[in-house]
């Protein structure tokens, strides 16, 4: 197995080449020194049987050192390597090789950052003096980390406006007309030097490896991989890096080519990883949605890349590499590339921990531990978070039954999972529905919970995950060709040629339909800020893209909106009738949709009926999930595990 084969990088000796790819959210003190969580952290993915470790952006000075070596020590005792990324801040942090790096501002909705915040922040021209002295700092920053015990050293050097040296190479950020900015030697000047000034500070034989944004998807006005491989690969190698890590994109204009959601496919980016390493004579480093081993392996095999990072996978589960090494790859609890965004308390919104499924996440989850005493525990339904209870208290040594009245596991999630978009959310039903096989769970599909049938179980504990239902309007019954969104993604091949979808959260299905050559318009009473409001802002900046005019930059690749669907905001709607569905907008514009089927995707409403008629069958009786507050994945899997793991 390729995986397998250790590889040298200068004095740096892997084990394997699998790699946690550095983020940004790990935990620290706000000072930056690393702590016992930050240890914590890194030491579950170094069990994991990760070969390698980058340890996300940190500029260490004297007095970190001390907490750093602690941290260093304890990955050493796994045979792990850990390097450390350095970045000088760039146009995002409000200073920039020039003062405007949004040429193209037309728009109020240009990227990302933008988007989620509304504003368009001033960046700041540096003066020579300053880019210096920024280099200085960075290769003082490096020599310290060395003297820390990191193994190698990363320069930051990606992500367009998300590090200086970045924005110094891309055309788009970079408008100066002195010896930094106009020609491509020019542009490098900076990252280059700063390699160099690296080198002075670690000498010869220390591991100097660079991130890089292939492309930064900002068509010809950026980097593209043509540009890479002509004339950046070629300058940072000469400089005297010694490995070249591969990403793309660019924060804050196309900041979705970074962390990519469930909507592209995995590993779409590695042919960039390709490319370079074609380029060159270093060892690469290829990254992006890679969420199997297989996918790794295979990567590394066809010579896309040396060494495979991994971000969100080893989020998610951060013992990826140690199941599929002990060959049982079906205990991978696999990313759906939700690209979560979750709040911490210190944290910038992208530095949570944004993870829906991997409740271990958290800096202080409870504990899982074998249950004091072993009690009969009843699940009533097999949506995530009826699974989760499940797989937690059967790990914890109950015996436990889960009932599911459908004759499918997965409930609501399951659903969804049928939609081509996002399909990525099948990875946790079938993580859950294997754990239930492995654990021994007395799974009874099929089988409608009552108070009756519960009673005959004679359980100790019920635990209530009977999820929600969509609501459906008065002027819908009776009418033909009419289906909540639930049924009609059970039903896909029941759904006709012209649709029209009543909701503005179903973004994804309307997508999906209208890929397929369905005639679509998605149609609700919210303005445009209502649009797939329940999607995390990433994902939601997708679908915007896709469905309304807030585009990126001219001529980018990331420009995609589509035609169909149309989508009408501000609707009312007064009757369905053999025409079709009756609307009207705010201004009293009347118009009759026709359509072969209507998929209603309005309200979810709690399942609790169920809860009230089993509360007294047990002695302890809880509810999770959507029947207890309707909300999304994560808020269900957490229910979950706070109601198992006391049990
Ligand atoms: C929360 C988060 C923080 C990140 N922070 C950084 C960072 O500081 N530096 C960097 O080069 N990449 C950063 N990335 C990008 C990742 O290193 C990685 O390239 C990207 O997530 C794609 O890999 P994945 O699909 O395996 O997650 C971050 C990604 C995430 C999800």
């Amino acid at each position: 197995m390729k995986l397998l084969e250790p590889i040298e990088i200068k004095t740096m000796k892997l084990k394997n080449r699998i790699g946690l790819a550095p983020l940004a959210n790990y935990p620290r003190n706000l000072d930056g020194t690393s702590n016992d969580l930050s240890i914590r952290w890194y030491e579950a993915r170094a069990k994991g049987q990760v070969g390698f470790i980058m340890h996300g952006p940190a500029r260490i000075g004297p007095a970190h050192i001390p907490s750093f070596k602690k941290l260093i020590d304890v990955i050493h005792s796994y045979g792990v390597k850990i390097g450390v990324q350095v970045v000088g801040g760039g146009p995002m942090s409000g200073q920039g090789p020039s003062s405007s790096p949004f040429p193209d501002a037309s728009s109020a909705k240009l990227g990302l950052f933008e988007y989620q915040t509304g504003e368009i922040r001033p960046v700041r021209e540096l003066s020579i003096e300053e880019i210096e002295k920024i280099e200085d700092d960075l290769a003082e920053a490096t020599a310290h980390s060395k003297a820390a015990g990191f193994d190698c050293v990363e320069l930051h050097c990606t992500h367009g406006a998300a590090s200086l040296a970045s924005a110094f190479v891309s055309p788009f950020y970079n408008r100066r007309t002195d010896k930094y900015g106009g020609s491509w030697e020019n542009r490098l000047r900076f990252p280059v030097n700063v390699i160099r000034k690296m080198r002075q500070a670690v000498g010869d034989d220390y591991p100097l490896l660079v991130r890089i944004s292939a492309d930064n998807l900002l068509g010809k006005k950026g980097v593209t991989i043509e540009d890479t491989v002509n004339y950046v690969v070629p300058a940072l190698e000469e400089a005297g890096v010694d490995c070249i890590d591969v990403s793309q994109g660019s924060m804050t204009h196309s900041t979705q080519g970074i962390i990519l959601p469930m909507y592209y496919p995995r590993g779409c980016f590695i042919h960039l990883a390709e490319a370079v390493k074609k380029a060159t004579r270093l060892p690469v480093i290829g990254v992006g949605r890679i969420v199997d081993m297989e996918m790794a392996e295979r990567f590394l095999q066809e010579g896309k890349a040396d060494i495979i990072f991994m971000g969100r996978q080893l989020t998610c589960d951060p013992e990826t590499p140690k199941k599929f090494f002990e060959g049982r790859p079906e205990d991978i609890r696999k990313c759906i590339g939700c690209v979560l965004q979750v709040v911490q308390e210190g944290g910038n919104g992208i530095c949570g921990r944004p993870c829906a499924i991997n409740y271990d996440i958290q800096d202080h989850p409870i504990p899982l531990t074998p249950a004091e005493k072993p009690k009969k525990v009843l699940v009533v339904g097999s949506g995530v978070g009826g699974m989760e209870a499940a797989r937690i208290a059967a790990l914890r040594g109950h015996e436990v039954t889960l009932m599911e009245k459908d004759s499918e596991l997965g409930g609501m999630v399951a659903a969804l999972a049928l939609t081509p978009l996002t399909a990525e959310f099948r990875n946790i039903i079938d993580y859950l529905a294997t754990q239930m096989r492995k654990l021994d769970v007395d799974v009874r599909v099929c089988k409608e919970a009552t108070a009756a049938s519960v009673a005959k179980l004679n359980p100790d504990v019920v635990i209530v995950a009977a999820g929600s239902s969509l609501s459906m309007p008065d002027v819908t019954e009776g009418q033909p060709g009419v289906m909540d969104h639930i049924e009609a993604v059970k039903n896909w091949r029941m759904i006709g040629q012209r649709v029209v979808i009543w909701g503005l959260v179903a973004a994804e299905l309307a997508i999906s339909l209208a890929e397929q050559g369905k005639e679509v318009v998605m149609m609700g009473r919210g303005g445009e800020d209502t649009l797939a409001k329940d999607a995390p802002w990433s994902r939601r900046f997708y679908l915007f893209r896709r469905l309304t005019d807030a585009n990126l930059v001219r001529e980018s690749p990331e420009a995609m909106k589509m035609d169909n669907p149309e989508v009408l905001y501000n609707i009312e709607v007064e009757d369905i009738t053999p025409e079709g569905i009756k609307i009207v907008n705010k201004d009293g514009k009347r118009r009759v949709l026709p359509y072969d089927t209507l998929i209603v995707s309005r309200e979810r409403m709690a399942n609790d009926s169920l809860f009230e008629e089993l509360k007294a069958t047990a002695p302890e009786v809880y509810k999770i999930g959507d029947c207890a507050e309707v909300a999304d994945i994560k808020t269900a899997i957490w229910a979950a595990n706070e109601v198992a793991r006391k049990i």
